[in-house]
Formats: C-alpha cells, structure tokens, sequence
C-alpha cells in the first residue's frame, strides 16, 4: 500500500461524502440519510441511500456500496490507491512523499522504480548510439524504418545489446540490487540461480513515459520476424498498461481540440514525425475503461486511426463504444491503400493524411458504410439484409433524436421509407427490453439459489450458515460491544467457525482492525476488498440496521448456526448430491410459489 492507515484516515475525514457524491447525483434528505438516483445503475426511483454521519453509501437496488474511496473507486474506475490519491487532491491534502509509498509488498518505492527506469533508458540510448553496440538497433531504426535521428532522440528510442547480462551489470554498479531490478521487470529472475537476468535482450527499445515525465515501462521490438514481436514491461504496482497512453507525455501539450488513437508504437511515432503530436497509442492492450477516461481528461474529440485489417476494425468499434460512453465525440478514419498510419504516411505523405483526418467520419456513419458495402443494394435478399443490420444498428441509441437523425439518413441510402425502418427499430428495442428483464429475472432467481453468488461463492455450500454468517458480521460492523465480547471470548467465535472463505475474511479483517490502534474504520476495509465485496459488507450491515431486533440472543443464536453446521461439517461433507437435492427442492418451492400466485 502506498500510504498508511493514518493518511487514508485523514483523506475520509476531510471528505465531504454529501458534496462528492452530491457531484455525479441529485441527493434529497430522507429522515438522517439522503437520497437519491444510483448512478452505478440505471432506476426511476431512487434507491441511492447516502448516510453523512457514517460516511458510507449504499445502493438497495444494484447493492453497490462502501465509503467516500469506494464511490470514487467505483465513479472514476480507479484502483484504491489511486482513489485516496484523487479524493487527496480534492482536499488539497499534500502527498506523504513519494519516497515513503512502497509498491505493494515488495518493500521497493514507485520512486526507486522510476530512478532505475531513467537509468536503463539512458543506458538503451547510449546502447543505441554506441556504433559497436548499437549498429543492428540503429540500422534497423534508421535504415530500415526510416526514423530521423532526431524522432529517436525525440523519443528517447533505445537498444537492448544481445545479452543476458549488460543492462544487469549496469545497474549493479550504479547500486541497484537484484530484488529491486526483478521488482521493477528490468530483470527477470533465473529459476536456477535466482539470480538477475536482463529482460530485454537484442531488441528496440521504446520508453513509456507518463504525463509526469516518469520513465513507467518500456516496450521492446525484435528487428527480424520472431515473436513476440514486441515485448513489454510486465504490470508493476508502479505501472499499469491499462492506465497508460503511449507519447501522452507529449500529446498533452496539443490535445485540447483532439486526439488521434492508434494501435502501435511505431505508427505514434510517424505521427508526431509528421506533425500530428496529438497522436497516443494503447500499450499492446485494448482500450479500456480507464483510458476513456484518460481521453475525456484531455481532450474532446478521438480519432481512431486503427490497422485496416478486419482486427483492427472491430476494434475500432469495441474503441468507439467504450470512447462513446464517457461522452467523447469519437470519428473513426478508414485507411485506404496502406494497412496502418505509419505506411499510410510513408507511402501518401503527410497532407494526404492531414485530408482524411479532416474527413474521418462519426460511429454511426463508419459502421454503416461498412454494413453497405457488403451488399449488393440492387439485389432484394441483400437489401433485406443491409436493413436489418442498420436497424440493430439505430436500435442501439439511447437518444430518440440520435435515432430519428439516423433513420432519415440511411432511408434514401436504403431506399426505404423512414416510417418502415422506424418500425422495425422499434421492435428491435422492444426485444430487447424483453430480453433484458428476462435476464434481470434470471438473475434474481439465481440470486435466490445462491447460484452465481459472485461475490461468495461458496454461500450454495450450505445456504443457512451463510445467512448466520451474514447476520454475526452485520451485528460485529455495528456494535462495538458484541466485537468486544468476540474478542475477550465471551462469545465463543473464532475464523474456523466460518463456513465460506469470503464471510471468514470479512470476520477475519473486522476483527484485526476493532484490535487495532485506531479501531473499526470500515474506510479501511477497502484496502483488502473490491468495490463489489464493500458493497456486500454495507448490504450486511444495512440489512441488520434495518431490523428492530439487534439484541446478544440474536447473534449467540446465529452463532449457534455455525457450530451447528461445523459438527455437520465435521460429521461428513455434505456430498455434491445432497447439495443438489437441496437446490432442487429449493427450485421447487420457488416455481410452486409462482404458479401459486398466477
Ligand atoms: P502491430 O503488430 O500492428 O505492430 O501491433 P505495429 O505497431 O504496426 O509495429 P510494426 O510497424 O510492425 O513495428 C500494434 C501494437 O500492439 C502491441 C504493440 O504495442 C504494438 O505497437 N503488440 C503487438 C504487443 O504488445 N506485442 C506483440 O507481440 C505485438
Ligand atoms: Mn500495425
């Protein structure tokens, strides 16, 4: 964890839970809570519930829930780290220094990571320029990919010498020690010896450099056609391919009006070779989520320049949708005559490119030209076809408005009147709708069973005590005096008693912390648990505070449940097959249940 207990604290308590959330979702008073509409799913009523003294949210309807950390966890698809770091900035609460943050449990700072990064950056570029060392890395940059000097010192570009050992023995004497080396994945870890070994051996090296100017990763590519063609830096607590946008560190000076997206490295760097410095790339990984978010940060409008090949045009979709949810106006650029932006470049120049960028087309209209071309038009059957797609395709918006533009778009392109396409949508969205709540009841029912229980799987192995378990935890999140009792053995409960892994950890961590200096600070829970889990443990908690009955017979009789089922445990497993019968019967009861009331 990169920060202490004390600091985590000190962030929730200079939060304002109400401002925060009251930042994504209109919150009315409702007796000592607010309410509102949850923003983590989509409801008419609300269900939202936001209590300011207890500084925790909970959501009756998704189940979501957790702490001021948790919603920003949630909202701003952040890991937990990085949410106290947000919600940190936001209270103008100044950063423990970067030197006390450790990197998960290795015991090697972020910014030891960071030194020895910039190390072996400078050492691939001195590489690179050594005429002995460096010829193959040089000639193939240059020579055979045709970067400027000048590109490769923009970009810091480097060479790895064949060697399982040069890097390595560099930074030994620059003081790096092996665990550090293998901690930051400049080094892999022989298997024999357990000795340090350079990861990046006879390849190309491009740094990865975050927004701050940290040297976070590096990608190697191999000159001739073995594989993998590029090698990564693995994920290190310190970096994340998934939060990371390759030349962002230079993009972000020229972004404001747009931002060119593509697949690779190399395409990034013709780019800005050519001038269009707003040009990023993922890092060998699809777009995610994060980097949405990333782009809607800083900038307007992305411009997916992806490869030609079918790949690269489904991903182009996958990209637009994810770009599309938080808010972008996405184009898309189709490239004709060259398989991706670094030979399209090469081979047509600059201001052939600078043309079809200014041309690059919305969403709605690159996949329906690509649903067009496919069909011959003239040709009925075709037609038939050609529509159907584009009216799944128009189902898809959630904007009348969006749709009804679409519709009067594709009709003369279809010829086909608006009214009969506007049918056809609408039955399209009508199935949906259908298909939809079917599955929310699915998913109820199976909630009943405890099958697909994500969050406690194991809550199928023996229903009852998972709900004892449930009732014990909501009881010990709520009173203190019962986690007392736990904890001088009044009431006999120990970790053993707990029949599913999730309800132990839960048991387990509550207990740690009511022993702990600073006490129960269900905030803190979050450094253990998902979102999803934090969820759970509020829903516990709330369940209880919902009931008038909270008294010690309560919990020594869920208690009791457990032992119960423990001696059962002991007794025998029960087998697979009685665990079926019971679901069986449980089934049953449920369907009767139903046709009961029709
Ligand atoms: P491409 O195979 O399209 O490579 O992969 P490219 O960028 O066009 O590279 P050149 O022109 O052949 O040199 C696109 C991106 O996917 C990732 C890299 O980030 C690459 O830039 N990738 C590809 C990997 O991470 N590993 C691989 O083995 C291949
Ligand atoms: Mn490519």
């Amino acid at each position: 964890m990169r920060f202490s207990e004390n600091f985590i604290q000190e962030v929730v308590d200079r939060t304002d839970i109400e401002e925060l959330i009251g930042r994504y979702v209109e919150l009315k008073r409702s007796g000592a809570n607010l309410l509102g509409r949850c923003p983590f799913h989509s409801e008419k009523t609300p269900s939202f519930s936001v209590s300011p003294t207890k500084k925790m949210f909970f959501c009756f309807g998704c189940h979501a829930g957790g702490s001021v950390i948790t919603f920003v966890q949630k909202a701003e698809n952040l890991d937990f780290p990085d949410a106290v770091e947000y919600l940190a900035n936001r209270a103008g609460l100044p950063l423990p220094k970067e030197s006390e943050q450790l990197m998960g449990n290795t015991g090697v700072s972020r910014k030891r990571v960071f030194e020895m990064n910039l190390e072996a950056a400078k050492f691939f570029r001195a590489c690179l320029f050594d005429e002995r060392l460096g010829a193959a890395g040089m000639q193939y940059l240059h020579g055979e990919r045709g970067l400027s000097v000048a590109t490769i010192k923009h970009f810091g570009l480097g060479f790895a010498p064949d060697s399982f050992n040069a890097l390595t023995d560099h930074m030994h004497r620059m003081g790096y020690r092996d665990e550090e080396l293998i901690a930051a994945c400049l080094c892999g870890k022989s298997q024999k010896t357990g000795r340090a070994y350079d990861y990046f051996r006879n390849r190309v090296i491009f740094p990865i450099i975050d927004p701050s100017g940290n040297v976070v990763a590096f990608g190697g590519r191999v000159m001739d056609d073995s594989k993998p063609k590029y090698l990564n830096s693995s994920d290190t607590p310190a970096f994340k391919k998934s939060k990371q946008l390759f030349a962002l560190n230079f993009a972000k000076n020229c972004c404001a009006e747009k931002m060119i997206l593509c697949e690779g490295y190399m395409d990034v760097i013709a780019l800005h070779a050519a001038g269009f410095e707003y040009a990023v790339a993922t890092l060998g990984t699809a777009i995610t989520p994060e980097h949405a978010r990333i782009f809607s940060k800083y900038t307007q409008k992305v411009i997916i320049s992806y490869d030609a090949d079918d790949a690269g045009q489904n991903a182009a979709n996958k990209a637009m949708r994810i770009l599309g949810e938080v808010g972008m106006d996405v184009r898309v650029l189709k490239l004709n005559g060259a398989k991706d932006p670094d030979e399209y470049i090469k081979r047509f120049g600059a201001d052939r490119f600078r043309q079809v960028l200014e041309q690059s087309k919305t969403g709605f209209d690159h996949k329906s030209e690509r649903i067009l071309a496919k069909y011959d038009l003239t040709v009925g059957s075709d037609r038939i076809k050609a529509s159907n797609e584009i009216c799944a395709l128009i189902a898809e918006y959630w904007s009348g408005v969006e749709r009804e533009v679409y519709l009067a778009q594709s009709s003369p392109a279809l010829g086909l009147p608006v009214e009969v396409l506007k049918n056809t949508v609408e039955q399209i969205r009508k199935k949906q709708t259908r298909a939809y709540e079917a599955k929310q009841s699915r998913e109820a029912q199976a909630s009943v069973k405890n099958f697909g229980d994500r969050i406690n799987p194991d809550a199928a192995k023996d229903p009852r005590a998972a709900a004892a378990e449930e009732t014990v935890l909501g009881l010990l999140l709520i009173f203190e005096e019962y986690r007392n009792a736990v904890e001088r053995g009044e009431i006999a409960l120990a970790e053993e008693d707990f029949v599913t892994d999730f309800n132990r950890r839960v048991f387990a961590a509550i207990m740690r912390m009511h022993r702990s200096e600073g006490g129960l600070r269900p905030e803190l829970l979050g450094m253990e648990f998902s979102p999803d889990e934090m969820g759970r443990i509020e829903k516990n908690e709330i369940a209880r505070q919902q009931l008038s009955n909270n008294g010690p017979e309560v919990l020594r009789s869920a208690v009791n449940v457990l032992k119960d089922a423990k001696q059962k445990g002991n007794a025998g497993e029960t087998s697979l097959d009685e665990r079926i019968a019971y679901l069986r019967q449980k089934q049953a009861k449920l369907h009767k249940g139903k046709a009961d009331k029709t």
